[in-house]
Formats: structure tokens, sequence, C-alpha cells
């Protein structure tokens, strides 16, 4: 594999590749949140590694007895209270803005987060697409549709869908459940539509998120990584940004942003 190359000539090479993209797509991880305090999942300190994976029964647990699965969820959460309040407490961080900042001068056409923190909402992405969900909604497992977390009524368990009636659960995807089809879906058109892959913040081992920007690769469009640890995607990257996506995604910006 090619040395990763000097930040700069790094970053003017993405940017190069960004000005010839009509269609971009971002493919983001936790290593996007880590510089607002949200731990990662693998690596060091990662929540994954100090805590081991949840179990994959869970979803199994939720099919089986849902009320019991929300009397647990309401008392405990997953990856321990020090995961569970570092996301309470984090904001955006300037990664996650000048990625919005990217869509907003309409050099980003779609992110596909694997994150469930809501940050790239809260920073101003629009086109966004959350694959394992946003830790801040409620889905109904018949009818799909999301609803705030906090607007839902948990006095009676399992809450309900207000529209049909069907079983609420947290919208966050669980180990061993479904992706649900309309985000699938929407993360294939996208993929198909690609032109540019932009992969920052995941170590992109976790299918079918780390799939996407194997598949425009292979039908010949460039893939960028912004991270500072090698990952499995770095071997068919045409350019690695070898450095925290806080510093680099606006460094980006701000070439981008000279005519
Ligand atoms: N900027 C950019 N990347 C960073 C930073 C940073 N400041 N800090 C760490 N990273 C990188 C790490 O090098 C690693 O490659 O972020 C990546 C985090 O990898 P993971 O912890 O595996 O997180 P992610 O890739 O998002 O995991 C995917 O796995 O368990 C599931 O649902 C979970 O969505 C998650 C999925």
């Amino acid at each position: 594999m090619s040395e990763p190359e000097s930040f700069d000539l790094a970053v003017r090479r993405a940017a190069q590749l960004l000005r010839r993209s009509q269609h971009a797509v971002a493919l983001t991880g936790a290593g996007l949140s880590a510089e607002s305090g949200i731990p990662t999942y693998r690596g060091t300190g990662g929540v994954w590694t100090r805590f081991g994976e949840p179990t994959i029964d869970g979803w199994d647990l939720f099919c089986q007895d849902p009320e019991a699965w929300w009397e647990h969820a309401l008392e405990h959460r997953v990856g321990g209270s020090e995961f569970s309040e570092a996301l309470d407490r984090a904001v955006p961080n300037p990664g996650h803005y000048a990625m919005a900042e990217l869509e907003h001068m309409g050099r980003l056409a779609h992110v596909i987060t694997q994150n469930i923190d809501n940050l790239q909402n809260v920073a101003g992405s629009r086109h966004i697409t959350e694959i394992h969900g946003n830790r801040a909604k409620a889905r109904c497992m018949r009818c799909g549709l999301r609803f705030p977390l906090n607007t839902i009524d948990t006095s009676i368990l399992p809450p309900v869908c207000k529209e049909c009636g069907g079983i609420l659960k947290n919208d966050v995807v669980m180990f061993g459940e479904p992706i649900p089809q309309d985000v699938l879906d929407t993360c294939y058109r996208q993929t198909y539509r690609a032109d540019l892959f932009l992969v920052v913040g995941t170590s992109a081992v976790v299918f079918p998120a780390a799939e996407f920007p194997i598949m425009a690769k292979r039908r010949g469009y460039p893939l960028i990584e912004i991270n500072p640890e090698e990952t499995s995607l770095s071997d068919i990257a045409d350019v690695i940004v070898r450095a925290p996506a806080g510093e680099a995604v606006p460094a980006l910006v701000e070439l981008l942003l000279v005519p």
C-alpha cells in the first residue's frame, strides 16, 4: 500500500477530486464524533473494547417480550452510563460542521452515517441517512414511522405508534436486527449515484455500510479516506488524509472555498 502523503498534499488532492465530482457521498463513523467526546467502538478506549460488544440476542429479546425489553432499556443504557452520558453531553465538533458545509457548498450530495448520536443533523446536514438509526428517535415496528423519543408515552409498555398502533422501539439498530428497508434502499440508491466516496472516521469493518465505498470504487470512482489510522479501506483509497476529522474536513472546506 502506498504510504500516506503529507497532510497538505493529501487535502489538496482530495479537494481536486471533490471539485470534479457531481455526486459525492460520504460514509462516516464514530471517529467523526470522537472529537465531540464520544468514545469510538473499537481500538484503544473503544466502548466494545472496554465493555465487550452487546449480545446479539438483544433483537430476539425485543421480539419475544417487548415489554420486558422496554423495562430493561428504561433502567439500563447500552455501553454503560459513561457512554450514554458522553452521548448526552456531546455537541458537534468542527468536523461535523465542515461536513455540513460541504453539503451547503454543493460539494457533498449525501451523508450515510453509522453514528446514532444525531450530531450530523445538529451540525446542519440535511441530506443524511442514519444507517444504524438515531438515539433521539423511536421507530414503529409495523409502519416504520419515526418519532422524537422524548415525545412517546412510556407510561404503558411497550409504547405503541399513534398512527397504526404498532409497537415502538428506539430507532437504534440493535445487533441482530435487520436494517430498516427504507434506510437500506436510500443507502444503495445513493451508492449507485455516487461518483466519489469520502470515508470519514470509520474502521469500515461493519457491513453493509463498509460495502458502499467498495461498490463505488469497483465502478471506477475515487475513494478518499480521512482517518488517523489505517483501515480495511486504506489499500484501495485514492487519497488518504491521516489526520483527525476535526482538522482534515475543515481544511478541505477551506481549500474548496478558494475558486
Ligand atoms: N477523526 C477521524 N477518525 C478517527 C478519529 C478522529 N478524530 N478518532 C478515531 N478515528 C477512527 C479510528 O481510527 C477508527 O478507524 O475512527 C474509527 C472508529 O472505528 P469504530 O470504533 O469501529 O467505529 P465505526 O467504524 O463507526 O463502527 C461501525 O460498528 O458496532 C458498530 O454500530 C456500531 O456504527 C458502529 C459500527
